[in-house]
């Protein structure tokens, strides 16, 4: 009933040259896998070629971030109009090292959102908890306000071009991974909260990932829970092999 989806987020990292060498690698690699969606979410400059190798293949095109403003004195920031225009297809929304180091905050989030959204994008909105907020047992009550917050205005037909991504802030690039267990119970907060705001049929049919040192040891195990339809995927997103392994484990 909802899509499994396999994206990679590149995060500052691989060139141009790099890029179209690894979609070159890769396309074959994952060629008839099509029990999931696969997207490449990768640094602006790349996303031109990337979608240029792409063509004709089963891989997504997305970027990592993008401004809420249609255009301006926005120095630095891209808008959804240039990048639908090169042909990407999906952002990445709210990353937790956007929100960590670049002071995103649940409102920007928000607006970027909105703003996608209204362009035609497909939005990749990540949130999670950090480990504090894990320890001290409040990481639902966490999660069910950055779904609030962050979803704010948004309509349940824009919500068919929204995915979830939910990443325990912890378990980004540390090695530490969320049990399936702890993805799969968190994943469903988040889906109880969609099905607070749209209801239940909407909450069943949105595709929630989960993030954060998911690997091709560990994504069988996680894609198996009921509530995790796929995995946003940082370094082992980087290596061809890695990642097909995991399109694998989502088509098996
Ligand atoms: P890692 O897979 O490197 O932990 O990164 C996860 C992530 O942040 C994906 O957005």
């Amino acid at each position: 009933m909802r899509r499994t989806v396999i994206a990679g987020n590149w995060k500052m990292n691989m060139t141009p040259a790099q890029t179209k060498a690894f979609i070159a690698e890769l396309a074959p690699m994952v060629a008839g896998m099509d029990k999931c969606d696969i997207v490449l979410c990768v640094p602006y400059v790349d996303i031109a070629t990337a979608v240029e190798a792409a063509k004709g293949t089963n891989i997504k095109i997305g970027a990592e971030n993008v401004h809420f403003a249609e255009s301006g004195a926005y120095t630095g920031e891209i808008s959804a109009k240039m990048l639908c225009e090169i042909g990407t297809e999906y952002v990445v929304i709210g990353h937790s090292e956007r929100r960590q180091y670049f002071g995103e905050t649940d409102a920007t989030v928000n607006l970027r959102t909105k703003a996608a959204l209204a362009a035609g994008l497909k939005v990749i909105l990540c949130l999670g908890e950090v480990k504090d907020e894990r320890l001290n047992g409040i990481t639902d009550e966490v999660v069910a306000m950055q779904t609030k917050l962050d979803l704010l205005g948004v309509s349940a037909e824009e919500m068919k071009n929204v995915i979830i991504a939910y990443e325990p802030v912890w378990a980004i690039g540390t090695g530490l991974t969320a049990t399936p267990d702890q993805a799969d119970e968190t994943c469903g907060v988040i889906r109880r909260t969609l099905a607070e705001l749209y209801g239940i049929e909407l909450a069943e049919s949105t595709t929630i990932q989960y993030g954060g040192s998911m690997n091709d040891g560990n994504a069988a195990e996680l894609l198996a829970k009921v509530n995790v339809d796929g995995g946003l995927i940082g370094g082992a997103s980087l290596k061809t092999d890695k990642f097909t392994a995991i399109i694998k484990a989502a088509n098996s």
